[in-house]
C-alpha cells in the first residue's frame, strides 16, 4: 500500500564528517567545503537545511547519497554504514530530470526496470502516480508538464523506492512562487504518508520555517553547521501566525549575521533564542559534537501565539 501510516524511515547519523576539494586552479590547496559536521535524525523526521551558497549543502547530501566520500568522519542509515549509492536513500534535484523520451508512468517506474523489480513492483506505479495526483498523465510525456507537476514525476519516481531517508536539493527552487507553496504541502502531504526521513536544502527561509521539524544553519568557509533551531509549531503551520513570524525574524538576524565580514556569523544571536545542550544523542567524545543547538522563544516553540 502506498500510504503506510507507520514511518518508513531510518535515522540518519553524519558524526564528524569532514570534506575538501582542490580549490580551482591550484590542486596544491585544499577549500574545506564540510568541517567535521555532525548531525542526527530520527527516523521520518523533516529537517530543513539553509544557508548561503557555497557553505556545503550540496556536499552534504552528496555524501549521505554516496555519491561522494568524506574525508573523515562517518555516515550511518540506521545500523548501516554508508558506503556508495543505494535506491533507499532518494535524491531529488531542482531540475527533475526527467527523461524526455519516456512518459510519466515510464519515468516513475525507470528505477525499478535498473533494478529488475518492474513485475513485482508494477502494480505500484499506478498507486504512486495517484499519490501524486497524475494518474491522468500517465502517458504525458515530460515536455507536457508543468515544472511542478514534473518534479511531482520526480517525488514519485524517489518515493516508489521506498527510501529510508529522501534527500531533497532546492527541489521547489525553479517553480513560481504560488506552484511553490502549493508543492511545499504536496512535499508535506508525502511526508507524512511516507514517514520518510527527509532532509530538505533550500534558500527560502518561510519554506525551511512550513517544513521543518528542525532547521539547520550553515554557514561558509569552511562548511559548518552554525545553529540548529527547534520547530515546534502546530502542523499545518500558518505562514502569517505571530510565532511564525517571529521566528522568521530570528532566523534573518541570524543570517544576516553571518554575513557580516569578519565577525563570527551568529555570535551576536538574539536575545530571544535560548542556546540548549545538544540533544541530538551523538556521544560527547564523537568529533565535531560542539555544534550549538538553540531553540526559538517559548512563545515559538510551544505554538501558543498561533492565532
Ligand atoms: N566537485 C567539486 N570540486 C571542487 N569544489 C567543489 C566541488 N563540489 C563542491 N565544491 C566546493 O565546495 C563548496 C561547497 O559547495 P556546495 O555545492 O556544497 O555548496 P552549496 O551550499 O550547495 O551552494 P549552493 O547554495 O550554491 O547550491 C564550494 O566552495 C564549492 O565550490
Ligand atoms: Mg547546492
Amino acid at each position: 500500500m502506498v500510504a503506510a501510516a507507520s514511518t518508513e524511515g531510518s535515522p540518519l547519523r553524519i558524526l564528524g564528517v569532514s570534506k575538501s576539494f582542490p580549490a580551482p586552479g591550484n590542486d596544491a590547496i585544499h577549500n574545506l567545503a564540510l568541517d567535521a559536521t555532525t548531525l542526527s535524525m530520527t527516523a521520518g523526521e523533516l529537517v530543513s537545511v539553509i544557508g548561503p551558497s557555497g557553505c556545503g549543502k550540496s556536499t552534504l547530501l552528496r555524501l549521505i547519497a554516496g555519491l561522494d566520500f568524506p574525508d573523515s568522519g562517518e555516515l550511518w542509515v540506521g545500523d548501516d554504514p554508508i558506503t556508495g549509492p543505494s535506491a533507499e536513500r532518494g535524491l531529488v534535484f531542482q531540475d527533475p530530470n526527467l527523461f524526455p523520451w519516456l512518459t510519466v508512468s515510464r519515468n516513475i517506474q525507470a528505477g525499478l526496470v535498473a533494478r529488475g523489480l518492474l513485475q513485482k513492483k508494477r502494480p505500484e506505479v499506478g498507486e504512486f502516480m495517484r499519490l501524486v495526483g497524475l494518474e491522468a498523465f500517465a502517458n504525458a510525456y515530460p515536455h507536457h508538464l508543468s515544472g511542478g507537476m514534473a518534479q511531482r514525476v520526480a517525488l514519485a519516481r524517489a518515493l516508489i523506492n521506498h527510501p529510508k531517508v529522501l534527500l531533497l536539493d532546492e527541489p521547489l527552487g525553479a517553480l513560481d512562487a504560488f506552484t511553490r507553496m502549493r508543492m511545499q504541502d504536496e512535499v508535506l502531504r508525502l511526508w507524512q504518508a511516507r514517514r520518510t526521513t527527509m532532509l530538505l536544502v533550500t534558500h527560502d527561509i518561510d519554506e525551511a520555517i512550513y517544513m521543518g521539524d528542525r532547521i539547520v544553519i550553515m554557514t561558509p568557509h569552511p562548511g559548518r553547521i552554525e545553529r540548529t533551531i527547534a520547530v515546534t509549531l502546530d502542523r499545518p503551520r500558518q505562514r502569517n501566525s505571530q510565532a511564525f513570524l517571529r521566528l522568521r525574524g530570528e532566523i534573518l538576524e541570524l543570517l544576516h549575521l553571518a554575513g557580516s565580514a569578519g565577525r563570527n556569523p551568529v555570535g551576536g544571536m538574539s536575545s530571544h533564542i535560548r542556546q540548549d545542550e545538544d540533544t541530538s544523542g551523538i556521544k560527547p567524545d564523537m568529533p565535531g559534537t560542539s555544534q550549538p543547538e538553540i531553540s526559538p522563544p517559548a512563545s515559538v516553540v510551544s505554538g501558543v501565539a498561533e492565532p
